[in-house]
């Protein structure tokens, strides 16, 4: 066999682990695995593409891989669990910026001659992509690290803008396209989309950066797709092609788990209003609220409780407190398991994540459909930190959230909401639940509140 078909072999083995890693990332049980096995192919398609192409020797290639890894392995390890999004967004940006850069030399080293139609309609697709992916994500970035503000920015003839300059970028892109090596009208074009990136996602609220991190993911596929096409590198086409189709059905997922439309997302200027949380009426009705002691008895004399986990764990960083509070009712012969919104907290997975920190089974863990036929046969609903994912207000057409798929807690006998106070959630309405006759509001710091909590059922 000779070594081209040995190259090809081994891409073909390479994307058959990127497709079946993907497919193993939609299990938590499976998902580390994946992650591994993502991560094998493209270790490979690196590796056979520097050789077959004869750019680097053995030495380089270990080097680059070695420093690459440690970067890597160094950033995921001392990374927050809450910073997730933050170092998502930077890897996407970086994807990007590398396939406009990689767009960028190829322009050059064609440059001079007349471009192909075919080659100069791909450079030109690598670069406004990439471009865009690349500011876009970094703005994503500092928002979500509060750097940038993460009210939604907005000005007068802010979309008219956005779309004059798009349409600047369209002629200029399709001259590019159509075979003019105009190296001035190429670097406008690649600033003009530098620009458009941040001003697209500027006007996006800080709390909506989880849904733009996700469709930014998705361009840097096709960014990347784009520049295999302008490299005529045919694993580089299929690993951005899934990345591009992954990240959009991710990004579709999250707006239907918020029944909301991308475009509401990228417009609504939503997330604004929930920094403030100005439309909560708290305070106004009275709730029964209860302290450790008594939120201890009524779960430890229960026989079945279902756990519902929100932003506010994560905040609180709860999730090994609760783990002891479980593994106390489990004693005591209780049943408990866990209900997960899926969009929960403010990742895909973010309660997953957590819980499984603390080594909850996953087989404890009941998704949306699974679990909301069973809180009519449930005696408790712990909810801890969350909101939004449980307010009833879903159900009325003229709510804000209406039509948001939710977790039906109230059916539950009884339900406790642990919490610091009334205070809405990322929506920024209020919450009938914590005013219904079966809800006990435990109000408290999850940690400390959760702790406490561990301790009186131990007593109990
Ligand atoms: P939220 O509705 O945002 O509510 C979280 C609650 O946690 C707050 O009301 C807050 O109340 C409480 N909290 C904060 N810190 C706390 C602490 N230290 N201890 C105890 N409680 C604390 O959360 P949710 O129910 O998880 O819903 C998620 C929301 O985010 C949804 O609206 C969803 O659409 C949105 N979103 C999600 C995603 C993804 S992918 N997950 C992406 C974008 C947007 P207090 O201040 O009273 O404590």
């Amino acid at each position: 066999m000779n070594t081209a078909v040995i190259a090809h072999l081994a891409l073909l083995a390479s994307a058959f682990l990127f497709v079946s890693g993907i497919k193993q990332l939609s299990s938590p049980a499976t998902a580390r695995a994946g992650n591994a096995r993502a991560s094998l192919a493209m270790l490979v398609a690196v590796v056979v593409t520097l050789l077959e192409n004869q750019v680097l020797n053995w030495p380089s290639v270990a080097g680059a891989v070695l420093l690459g890894a440690l970067a890597g392995g160094f950033l995921a390890r001392t990374i927050r669990m809450t910073a997730m999004p933050q170092l998502v967004a930077v890897f996407n940006g970086l994807g990007g910026g590398a396939s406009a850069a990689v767009a960028g030399a190829e322009f050059m080293r064609l440059g001079g001659g007349a471009v192909a139609v075919g080659d100069g309609a791909t450079i030109v697709l690598g670069t406004l992509i990439g471009a865009v992916t690349l500011s876009g994500s970094f703005v994503a970035f500092g928002k979500l690290q509060g750097i940038v503000t993460g009210a939604a920015v907005t000005y007068p003839l802010q979309k008219t803008a956005n779309a004059v300059l798009f349409a600047g970028i369209l002629v200029a892109g399709a001259a590019l396209a159509a075979g003019d090596p105009n190296p001035q009208m190429y670097v406008a074009l690649a600033g003009a989309a530098l620009v458009l990136g941040v001003l697209l996602v500027l006007p996006i609220g800080g709390a909506d950066m989880p849904v733009v991190v996700s469709l930014l993911n998705s361009y840097s596929g096709l960014a990347a797709a784009a520049t295999g096409f302008v490299l005529g590198n045919m694993i580089l086409i299929i690993a951005g092609a899934l990345v591009g189709a992954s990240g959009l059905i991710l990004t579709q997922l999250m707006c239907k788990a918020m029944n909301r439309s991308l475009a509401n997302v990228a417009f609504g200027a939503f997330g604004a209003a929930a920094d403030t949380a100005t439309r909560v009426e708290a305070g106004r009705r009275p709730v029964r609220d209860v302290d450790a002691e008594q939120a201890a008895m009524v779960l430890a004399y229960a026989g079945s409780v279902v756990v519902v986990p929100g932003y506010g764990l994560a905040v609180a960083q709860a999730q090994h407190e609760l783990k002891k509070v479980c593994d106390l009712l489990d004693e005591r012969g209780v049943t408990v398991r866990f209900g997960i919104h899926p969009v929960a907290g403010r990742m895909p997975g973010h309660m997953n994540v957590l819980l499984a920190e603390s080594d909850v089974p996953y087989d404890r863990l009941l998704d949306l459909d699974e679990v909301n036929p069973e809180f009519d046969g449930t005696d408790v609903v712990l909810v801890v930190g969350a909101n939004d994912v449980v307010n009833p207000a879903a159900r009325d057409p003229q709510s804000a959230i209406a039509g948001m798929p939710i977790l039906d807690v109230d059916r539950a006998r009884t339900v406790i909401v642990m919490k610091r106070s009334l205070s809405a959630g990322f929506a920024g309405i209020d919450n009938d639940l914590f005013y219904r006759e079966n809800t006990m509001m435990f109000f408290g710091d999850a940690r400390q509140a959760m702790s406490d909590l561990a301790r009186e059922v131990r007593e109990a």
